[in-house]
């Protein structure tokens, strides 16, 4: 029996969820696995920073240095299979796995999604696009959503979701520390949790 889940987070930015599963570490909510490696598409992400600073190694494979989605899912595996990851959540990573990739991990991997999916979701829908698309339709609610991750994106089955109201006078930034907030840094952690429990039962 394994004693925790070794986890890899996938991140290309800021990292604030990130930061959300480091805290919950600590704090212990996150108890059944421990967070291994962050791997980052993009070597300028401060998201890496964070993870140096919480002691966490850290991975950069960048697809256009790789030369293509095979080469860079490739490179993703190999820093998956050094470090014998587990689990692979997706916190705030920008880039779409191919079914090649998604295949190997079944239940394996999970993502946060800044809205209810079904709503707004899907190619293109990712970051504060997903918050201007919610204003731009003039939805009253929105929120979050943690899902498995499949060949279909953002189609995985979901694991926890959160309501968050929309304000008047939101502006897709606005809207988007309010998700977050209310929504995003409670749920993820939660849901990896959850899934970490599942595999190391
Ligand atoms: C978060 O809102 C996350 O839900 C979203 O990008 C942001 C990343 O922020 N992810 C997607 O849109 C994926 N489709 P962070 O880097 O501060 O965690």
């Amino acid at each position: 029996m394994l004693k925790k889940a070794r986890i890899a987070v996938f991140v290309s930015g800021g990292g604030t969820n990130l930061q959300a599963l480091i805290d919950a570490q600590k704090s212990g909510v996150i108890k059944s696995g421990e967070i291994a490696l962050v791997v980052s598409n993009n070597a300028d992400a401060y998201a890496l920073t964070r993870a140096q600073n919480a002691g966490i190694k850290t991975a950069v494979v960048s697809k256009k240095e790789l030369g293509g989605q095979d080469c860079f899912e490739k490179g993703l595996v190999d820093e998956l299979e050094k470090n014998n990851i587990d689990f692979i959540i997706l916190a705030g990573f920008m880039c779409i796995l191919s079914e090649n990739f998604t295949k190997r991990y079944p239940k394996r991997i999970i993502n946060v999604h800044p809205s209810l999916i079904p709503s707004f979701c899907g190619k293109g829908f990712y970051g504060l696009h997903v918050h201007e698309a919610a204003l731009e339709y003039g939805v009253k609610v929105t929120g979050a959503t943690v899902h498995f991750v499949n060949e279909i994106p953002d189609g995985g089955e979901i694991i926890l979701q959160k309501a968050v109201e929309i304000k008047e006078g939101d502006t897709p930034e606005t809207l988007q520390k309010r998700v977050m907030e209310e929504a995003e840094w409670n749920l993820l952690p939660r849901a990896a949790e959850l899934v970490s429990a599942e595999i190391v039962k």
